[in-house]
């Protein structure tokens, strides 16, 4: 296959499950610039935003990558066990209200598929299998509704998550990150029926920052694309000042699953049977499933990164589509 930006190479397939804040956007750029991946299409899920603002988000923003054709299929808009969504005041203070940090960006030519996110992934999988990693970056529900309908979709897909927390606090309370918190239940099936199941999560994501120093680098392209990495990871550069000051940056979540699901030596990874929990004070924990201890693994967690080689691949990759190669 070949890659628009990278030539002949052996290409992976991607499908990338979008909540589209601002580190979305940077995940679907890092995407974008790898020549190693081939991104069949976008499912948007909720969270950062509501599930049609992220659809529209992930078009206007393929449109602006130079990437239309690429198709985004809407996805389940509440969580498993809700009747709908709102988006939490703090999502909104660290993407901004249209999720992209208040950056505009004009509406796309391209719609959204009439098929829905959740059949994309069961017929993606049975098309590609091991040829297909799918990312989810956001709330989980369109894997765990594509699990409970499909039972070869969990058997036979390889997903690379950004979510959760092993070893370290959550973000959101101080055992829960932002994503499982969503929709416990989706991140729970996920994990315990899942058959290849990698978790990327705060353990390592808040080590890889960025700063102000990089993203002036996008600027300076002078090109749509830049202008808007750059103006939206300001803006989230910026409300980490307020909510996590002693980090000194960002952190880069969403694109290190993507790093990951290219190239798993950028972590360390831990195997160990994952289950989030349900009940309780620690309603929305991951952690080991005491359940399954001594039982081969399906899951494992980042648990040490290569932070320089990482920043490195990430400059490199969205370098390109901040150029607007
Ligand atoms: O906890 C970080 C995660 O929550 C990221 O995926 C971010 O985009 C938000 O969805
Ligand atoms: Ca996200």
């Amino acid at each position: 296959a070949t890659n628009p930006r990278g030539g002949e190479v052996k290409m992976t397939k991607i499908i990338l499950d979008l909540d589209m804040g601002i580190d979305d956007a940077l995940a679907l750029a890092y995407a974008l610039g790898s020549p190693e991946l081939d991104l069949i299409g976008i499912t948007a899920t909720y969270g950062n935003v509501l599930v049609q603002d992220g659809v529209r988000n992930d078009l206007a923003l393929l449109e602006l990558f130079g990437r239309p054709d690429i198709p985004v299929f809407a996805g389940e808009s509440h969580a498993l066990a809700k009747d709908g969504f709102e988006v939490l005041p703090i999502s909104e203070f660290i993407h901004g209200t249209n999720g992209i940090g208040d950056v505009t960006v004009p509406d796309a030519a391209a719609c959204c598929q009439k098929q829905s996110a959740v059949d994309f992934l069961i017929d993606s999988v049975a098309k590609y299998g091991d040829d297909l990693v799918i990312v989810p970056t956001g709330a989980m529900t369109n894997i765990a509704t594509a699990m409970r309908r499909s039972p070869e979709f969990a058997e036979h897909a390889h997903i690379v998550f950004m979510g959760g927390a092993l070893a370290v606090p959550g973000n959101v309370s101080p055992c829960v990150e932002a994503n499982i918190s969503q929709d416990p239940e989706a991140a729970d099936i996920m994990v315990r029926h899942g058959k290849d199941v990698t978790m990327v999560g705060l353990d390592v994501t808040l080590q890889t920052l960025l700063t102000y120093e990089e993203t002036r680098k996008w600027r300076e392209y002078g090109t749509p694309a830049g202008q808007l990495l750059a103006d939206a990871t300001d803006y989230y550069i910026k409300a980490y000042e307020t909510t996590a000051p002693e980090l000194g940056g960002c952190g880069l979540h969403d694109p290190l699953a993507v790093g990951v699901a290219i190239d798993p030596t950028l972590v360390t990874l831990l195997p160990i049977n994952l289950k989030v929990d349900l009940e309780g004070p620690t309603r929305g924990r991951t952690i080991g499933d005491e359940n399954r201890m001594g039982e081969s693994t399906t899951t494992r967690v980042a648990v040490a990164v290569d932070v320089p080689r990482f920043l490195t691949e990430f400059m490199t990759r969205v370098g390109k589509v901040a150029a607007g190669l």
